[in-house]
């Protein structure tokens, strides 16, 4: 392109020397999707050269969701990361995390352009972007996930653009950019059906505060999920069944409603099987990420648009679309993440909400994020922005886990991402609660009843017998037993598993 003439071309190690010890980067990337990778790849050299050295080297480091390989390994096993948001799934850096290495700010993901515009995030040092190209007036057309780099290029003291010459220069055409003004400066946000665009296809950075330029072709490493194991299969046989009966009875339109879908291999799974599935109609999405399961539903005609942030696929599968960019540019929009989860929007769509939980209780609190209420595994990602505003919230999760040493339904979750008022729909492959319109002991039945696993029912159902009776019956005394048990004997139930 020529246009890079206007910006110096730095090699990765040339670029990462302009960065300081405890700088702020904030890396493009939603998901594997779109994230910076030759410079974190060499700031993680660059950082174990200086402790090598005996210099300290670590930086604050800010993405859109999750990551990379490149930023949340090998920076995190560097031991180059001081202080992470927004969201994360790396195991390296989980474990940091938990063993209180990095400070870890877990929130939800349409707040991160706030966050950023109010400085509650500090100065941003630089923002480190993936684009397919930069013009010299500063357009900026970024690759297979938008996320919340407008935001960074637009806010960051430099800019560092990874120029990656394997995607294709057409994902322009997907991408419907902006970047909302503070309050009370904001109005509506005209999105009246999925597709709705409201924006660019580029994103706009000053060109002054642009560094350089960094040049590669390395594709996204986005893992494959596994496929489809049998709870899943039941998971989504309820909830098929479940949402064919909510058209029959008036309480989904024939046209169906737009739906969303979390991470994790339930809900990659749950959505293979709805689409699967001849007597749900052809439907469109309003989501965060774009996923592989997703491709051969559009093909199909089943999915008939979808609305993402970040196109979260394989490079088989991004190389398929990318030999039919004719098809699938005008059936897909990437938009910035405070988009995508914008909660007024998802609100307005009537979105079908499906997100995955760790474990819920038998009131309908869900926790989606710490393990014993204490060990982080993810975050709360958009869970919380789809679960609080869309039409009908699910959350979806096996009834155990490690072979039945862990019950997904407890007494009472020590951590809690998304509550009982937020909570409609809960679904095992023991079956499905719908709670609405319950009060708390009758959600109580229900879940027991429906969603737990037989092994546990007993134990759940003499919890309930001996809790105090309030309007939300507990006993305070043993709401924690089956988690200190897991913790002390690595079963919920030691002596049956
Ligand atoms: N306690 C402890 N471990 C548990 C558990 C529990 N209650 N429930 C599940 N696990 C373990 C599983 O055994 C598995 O461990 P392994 O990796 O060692 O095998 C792991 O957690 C993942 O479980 P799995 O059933 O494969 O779930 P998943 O891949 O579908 O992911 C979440 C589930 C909850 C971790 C994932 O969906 C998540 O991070 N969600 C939060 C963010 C979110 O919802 N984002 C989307 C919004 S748009």
């Amino acid at each position: 392109m020529n246009s890079i003439k206007h910006f110096p071309v730095l090699t990765p190690e040339e670029a990462v020397a302009l960065i300081p010890h405890g700088a702020t980067v904030s890396f493009s990337g939603f998901s594997p999707a779109g994230a910076a990778k030759v410079i974190p790849r060499a700031l993680a050299a660059r950082a174990r050269q200086e402790h090598q050295a005996g210099s300290a080297f670590k930086v604050r480091v800010l993405t859109g969701a999750s990551s990379g390989e490149s930023i949340d390994d090998e920076l995190a096993r560097a031991e180059a990361i001081s202080w992470r948001a927004p969201y994360q799934s790396g195991s390296s850096l989980r474990k940091q995390i938990n063993r209180q290495e990095v400070e870890y700010v877990d929130m939800h993901l349409s707040h991160v352009p706030q966050t950023v515009l109010f400085g509650f995030f500090g100065k941003i040092d630089f923002a480190v972007v993936e684009a397919t190209e930069i013009t010299p007036d500063g357009r900026v057309y970024l690759t297979t996930s938008i996320g919340a780099s407008p935001t960074y290029l637009k806010y960051a003291d430099h800019v560092i653009i990874e120029i990656n010459r394997g995607h294709s220069m057409r994902l322009r055409e997907m991408a419907d950019i902006v970047v909302l003004p503070a309050p009370p400066h904001r109005s509506p946000i005209p999105i009246y059906e999925p597709m709705t665009r409201v924006g660019w296809p580029y994103a706009i950075v000053d060109p002054s505060k642009v560094v350089g330029i960094v040049e590669n072709e390395e594709p996204d490493h986005v893992v494959p999920f596994d496929a489809p194991d049998t709870p899943s299969h039941k998971i989504a046989q309820f909830l098929v069944r479940f949402l064919i009966d909510e058209m029959k009875a008036g309480r989904i339109p024939q046209e169906f409603l737009p739906l969303q879908a979390g991470v994790g291999n339930v809900a990659n799974g749950v959505m293979a099987e709805l689409g699967a599935n001849p007597d749900i109609p052809p439907f469109t999405m309003y989501s965060e990420v774009f996923q592989d399961s997703l491709v051969g539903l559009m093909e199909r005609g089943k999915l008939l648009g979808a609305s993402a942030t970040a196109l979260t696929v394989t490079t088989d599968m991004l190389r398929r679309m990318y030999e039919n960019m004719d098809f699938f540019c005008p059936r897909i929009v990437l938009r910035p993440q405070e988009i995508s989860n914008h909660p007024g929007v998802i609100r307005r769509l009537g979105v079908i909400g499906l997100n995955t939980a760790l474990e819920a209780d038998i009131y309908g609190n869900v926790n989606s994020s710490h393990l014993y209420g204490m060990d982080i595994m993810n975050g709360i990602g958009g869970s919380g922005e789809f679960a609080r505003n869309s039409y009908l919230a699910v959350f979806m999760c096996p009834s155990t886990a490690k072979g039945g040493k862990i019950s997904s339904i407890v007494p009472m979750c020590p951590h809690i991402d998304n509550n009982e008022h937020s909570v409609q729909v809960i679904v095992t492959e023991q079956g499905l609660a719908d709670l609405r319109g319950l009060g708390p002991s009758q959600r109580a039945r229900k879940i027991i009843d429906n969603c737990a696993h037989p092994a546990y029912r007993d134990y759940l159902n003499r919890y309930v017998g001996r809790a105090r009776t309030g309007h939300i019956p507990h006993d305070l005394a043993t709401a924690f037993e089956l988690h200190r048990n897991l913790l002390e004997t690595g079963s919920m139930l030691p002596g049956v598993f």
